[in-house]
């Protein structure tokens, strides 16, 4: 049996996974060189996994934050990919 502390701790983190999920996976498919592409796609597939891990632990779906999903895709617009990347690796 998992503490509520350690549920709490692992739905926040199974939240941020979906969400990076989708950081990554957004630019990606406008991205026109395919070797960058691949590498986005590629992270976001793990993300993935690793949301997926924590889901059969919790046993619970969680939606992304899509408000930070849409910033980070604005900032990589606007700034570059690569500036979007290293402020959410920050963050
Ligand atoms: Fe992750």
């Amino acid at each position: 049996m998992i503490s509520p502390e350690i549920t709490a701790k692992l739905l926040y983190s199974q939240r941020n996974e979906i969400t990076e999920h989708f950081i990554y996976k957004k630019p990606a498919r406008s991205m026109k060189d395919r070797h960058n592409r691949e590498i986005l796609l590629h992270i976001s597939k793990d993300e993935l996994r690793h949301y997926d891990f924590r889901k059969q632990v919790t046993g619970k779906d969680i939606k992304p934050n899509m408000l930070k999903v849409w910033f980070y895709y604005l900032v990589s617009r606007i700034f570059g990919l690569t500036f979007g990347i290293k402020l959410m690796e920050r963050g």
